[in-house]
């Protein structure tokens, strides 16, 4: 019997070996977890979009965007002179900001190499610039201790071999192409990159033109492993497929509830982000950006949902990195000085949601609250939380405990007065052993009403996500709702069947210019808005009714319709019993 288990054990362990060693790159999971161990506390990011394009200033994509002969975009290929670029001004900048990571276009679809590249001329040596840009950068970030990554794309509008061609393009054959030999070129640089600069990341991107047998996906995931055992690779390199490379990348949106593996274990993610609301490379037509609280509050709601935040920024073709994109950086790094604690290293919310417009971050025993719509009644509410308070009080004041008090299943914390950060005031929460939660269903009022107010609506979106929650005066409201692919979800009980009325309690100062649509279990019932006297006060109107089994359902909001680049600002669905 002993000698038959250890037999067994034995074949597990040549077989395990062997499985791993031939399998690789299958999910962060079946590898070394102490790799992804920096990342998955870092949180934060700066990605950096910079190339010959930037001289354009119409964002990354201005060759495709206004179709650009290639003989015509040497110009600036020949011409980049980035002669204010200061390497460690930019490491400052990211230190400032509180950033743990950068991330840095290597090259760009339009195939230019911003380093010092053996294979190929078209790269920053044969431009005016004529100096090398990754090796003073990684240098500067060494110094700093910041990681640098890099990002690397597999689609190239430049080189000879790489097929296809861009659809407009005329006067490029393909004749004697081969994509084989251009994932020869591709394979080199990578090594290259890997040799010379020693990245911590490698961050692939342009890969939805070949397949992952074309673009080589598995053999160099492991060649690039085999140099660098600790490197980290994202999952683009493998097509995004669910379960592939070390992290997933969702781009302009935050996942409703974080990123899993297909077979439902958590998965590392990192959600790319834009401070303006178009493109990567430096656009200098742009004029709308995000505002700096606006984006604490997304660093915030991303690490509660178990992600990094990696936020972009496109500088000047000089090099210096606009005032836009530093204010906002700054901002964030005085945030981030005060509250980081609340921030690195911490994992995902124990709650499902929360009662009110805030998140929770947790590390160990302590939980993070990060409060951003500030309770009339001054309290809030931590629904579920079995485990003891042993003490809370206000992250900037350590020394003066809150009162809390048990009610039922839930614990309430009476907040300050007076002490609030604009963008989100955290309140820590001591416990007495590790975090155990009851989740939180959202059912109906003893008088059979159902209150749905967005704080506890999953926001569902995909890339280019507007929509957020924003806080005016005393209501916290689905704000900048102006992307129809942007909507709030939530799935809810009633206590008994019947007929329901449907209201619907929003602010919209241009009545009759949005369409929108209720959708519970299917069922849709269109409307449209009308006027309330400000945006920032909702006030309620009747949607229509519906009949509901007793049981679980869901309801959705979409907008159908949009004239004025703003549909309304949304605080909550509410279901009456008919009478
Ligand atoms: C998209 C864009 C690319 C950008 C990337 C960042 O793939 O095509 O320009 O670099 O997103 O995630």
């Amino acid at each position: 019997m002993k000698t038959r288990t250890i037999v067994f054990f034995a074949a597990f362990l040549v077989f395990s070996t062997i499985f791993t060693a031939t399998v690789p790159l299958l999910g962060a999971q079946s590898r070394t977890p102490d790799r992804l161990q920096w990342f998955r506390e870092a949180k934060f990011g700066l990605f950096i979009h910079w190339g010959v394009y930037s001289m354009i200033g119409r964002e990354e994509w201005a060759r495709q965007i206004l179709q650009i002969p290639l003989k015509e975009y040497q110009y600036y290929a020949d011409n980049f002179n980035p002669v204010e670029f200061d390497p460690d001004a930019w490491a400052a900048l990211a230190k400032d900001a509180g950033v743990k990571y950068i991330i840095i276009t290597s090259k760009h679809h339009d195939g230019f190499s911003i380093f010092d590249s053996a294979y190929t001329d078209y790269d920053v040596m044969k431009a005016k610039y004529g100096k090398d840009i990754l090796g003073p950068l990684a240098a500067s970030c060494r110094k700093a201790a910041i990681p640098l990554g890099f990002y690397y794309s597999i689609m190239d509008w430049h080189h000879p071999d790489y097929l296809p061609r861009r659809g407009w393009e005329t006067g490029r054959s393909v004749k004697g192409a081969d994509f084989g030999r251009y994932m020869d070129f591709a394979t080199n640089q990578l090594k290259e990159l890997v040799t010379k600069y020693d990245p911590a990341v490698l961050w692939f991107d342009g890969e939805w033109e070949h397949s992952n047998e074309e673009q080589r996906a598995f053999a160099n995931g492991k060649m690039l492993l085999g140099m660098k055992p600790a490197l980290l690779i994202n999952d683009r390199l493998f097509k995004r497929e669910p379960g592939y490379g070390d992290f997933g990348t969702p781009e302009n949106y935050v996942p409703a509830t974080g990123v899993r593996n297909p077979d439902g274990t958590e998965r590392l993610w990192e959600a790319c982000y834009t401070m303006n609301w178009n493109g990567w490379g430096y656009n200098r037509y742009e004029t709308e950006f995000h505002s700096s609280s606006q984006l604490i509050r997304q660093l915030i709601e991303i690490v509660s949902k178990g992600g990094n935040l990696l936020l972009n920024v496109g500088p000047q073709p000089d090099g210096r990195i606009q005032a836009d994109f530093v204010a906002r950086l700054k901002r964030m790094g005085e945030w981030l000085k005060t509250n980081g604690e609340a921030i690195y290293g911490t994992t995902a919310s124990v709650f499902e949601r929360l009662p009110f417009f805030g998140r929770c971050t947790v590390k160990g025993m302590k939980l993070y609250v990060h409060v951003m719509g500030w309770p009339a009644d001054g309290r809030i509410r931590l629904p579920g939380l079995k485990t003891d308070v042993k003490k809370a009080y206000l992250l900037t004041g350590p020394g003066r405990p809150l009162t809390f008090k048990r009610a039922g299943k839930d614990v309430i914390i009476t907040l300050p007065g007076g002490e609030r950060d604009p963008d989100a005031t955290v309140i820590v929460i001591e416990l007495q052993g590790p975090p155990e939660v009851e989740p939180n269903k959202i059912g109906p009022e003893k008088d059979g009403r159902v209150e749905l107010p967005v704080y506890l609506a999953d926001i569902q979106s995909e890339m280019g996500q507007r929509a957020y929650l924003d806080h005016f005066y005393r209501t916290t409201m689905l704000a900048n709702w102006q992307n129809v692919n942007d909507y709030p979800e939530w799935v809810f009980t009633t206590g008994k069947a019947g007929a329901f009325e449907i209201l619907a309690s929003y602010a919209s100062m241009w009545g009759g210019q949005a369409g929108y649509e209720v959708e519970v279990d299917g069922q849709k019932i269109a409307a449209r808005t009308e006027s309330s006297p400000s945006v920032y006060f909702p006030k309620t109107f009747s949607v229509g009714k519906v009949a509901l089994g007793a049981g679980e359902h869901k309801l959705r909001v979409r907008i159908t319709s949009i004239t004025n680049n703003h549909a309304m600002n949304l605080e909550k669905i509410v279901l009456v019993p008919a009478k």
